[in-house]
């Protein structure tokens, strides 16, 4: 008998710290850096994002998710035989942030390791835990985005650091004899390196290059725009379902235009469209998890609805997850 994977619970977690547009367009000017609430809202759709304290790793907000995804799958961390993180701001550059969650989550001895895909981090860790579930070698997994991409702006560039923020995002899976997952759909192209990139890095007991986010906000805009309706159709073309199947479209929160444009290409309308990006800005590997666990704790998505999860981010990466939840 063939085995599935399905959502058992979903978490997730904002830092304390939030940031409206006009809180951070006040904080910029300090610096003499313009911005404004209306360029924001209209370029972007973003009103307010979180940013961690200062004592907060990427690791603690991961934990925090889990912590409640656990208890909405009402499982212990103890009962878990896999666990995946999606990110690219970790606490150090290794141990990975995954195993500090096991750890954190007072447990150990199953695998744990990170997927660093950007943007696209939790849709490919998702598949990657669907595929070991499949497979048979895991039974329940805890799948995370977590990021903390406050730690990697460069705030004297407002053309990149009004647009993101932190948070964590989580779901537990678990083996089924129905879906569940019905079909994932992932790619990657390496030519796309530099329209989205943080090109800094540890070498040598220093920082060679920029360790700040880099972006060509139009080329990254036109390029997910086209990819985030063919992964899209792909993976319902695998499930043998057509758009008009789609209960709810989770894709990744970047820009509120990006979203409506996907949607429109989909003939979705726009109230089946989950939009945190209004309240969290682009959180990278968390947005998605975090718009979905958003959508469940205030009852839009419902048991039995079908789920078109997809994300778009530097690499290039893209792909997308539909699921029966
Ligand atoms: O998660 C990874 C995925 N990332 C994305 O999906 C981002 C995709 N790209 C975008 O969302 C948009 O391209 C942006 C929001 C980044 C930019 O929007 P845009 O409509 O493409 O604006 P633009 O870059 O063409 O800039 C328009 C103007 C420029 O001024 P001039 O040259 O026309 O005088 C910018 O200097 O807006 C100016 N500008 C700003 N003004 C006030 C850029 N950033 C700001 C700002 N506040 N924060």
């Amino acid at each position: 008998m063939r085995i599935y994977s399905r959502i058992l619970g979903t978490g997730s977690y904002l830092p304390e710290n939030r940031l409206t547009n006009a809180d951070l367009a006040d904080q910029l000017a300090q610096q003499g850096v313009e911005t404004s609430d209306d360029w924001i809202v209209e370029r972007t759709g973003i009103r307010a994002r979180h940013f961690a304290a200062d004592s907060q790793g990427c690791s603690d907000l991961a934990t925090e998710a889990a912590r409640k995804a656990l208890a909405a799958a009402g499982i212990s961390a103890d009962e878990l035989d896999l666990i995946i993180v999606g990110t690219s701001t970790p606490d150090m550059v290794f141990p990975s942030v995954a195993t500090m969650v096991q750890h954190k989550l007072g447990t150990a001895g199953c695998p744990a390791f990170d997927v660093q895909a950007v943007c696209s981090g939790f849709i490919y860790a998702l598949t990657i835990a669907d595929s070991m579930i499949q497979s048979g070698s895991a039974k329940r997994a805890l799948v995370i985005g977590s990021e903390v991409f406050s730690r990697i702006l460069d705030f004297k560039d407002r053309t990149t650091c009004v647009l993101f923020g932190d948070g964590a995002g989580a779901v537990v899976l678990e083996a089924a004899d129905q879906p569940g997952i019905l079909a994932t759909d992932l790619h990657a192209d390496g030519k796309y390196k530099d329209i989205l990139c943080v090109p800094g890095h540890v070498n040598r007991g220093g920082i060679l290059g920029d360790p700040v986010l880099k972006m060509d906000g139009q080329a990254v805009f036109k390029l997910a725009v086209g990819v985030l309706e063919e992964t899209a159709r792909a993976s319902l073309a695998k499930a043998n379902l057509t758009d008009a199947d789609i209960d709810w479209l989770i894709p990744h929160q970047a820009n509120i235009r990006i979203m409506q444009s996907t949607a429109k290409k989909l003939k979705m309308s726009a109230d089946k469209v989950v939009v945190t990006v209004d309240q969290h800005g682009n959180t990278s590997a968390a947005s998605i998890p975090l718009a979905l666990d958003t959508a469940v704790r205030d009852g839009r998505i419902q048991r039995g609805q079908t789920l078109m999860l997809e994300g778009v981010g530097g690499g290039f990466t893209w792909g997308s997850v539909l699921l029966r939840y």
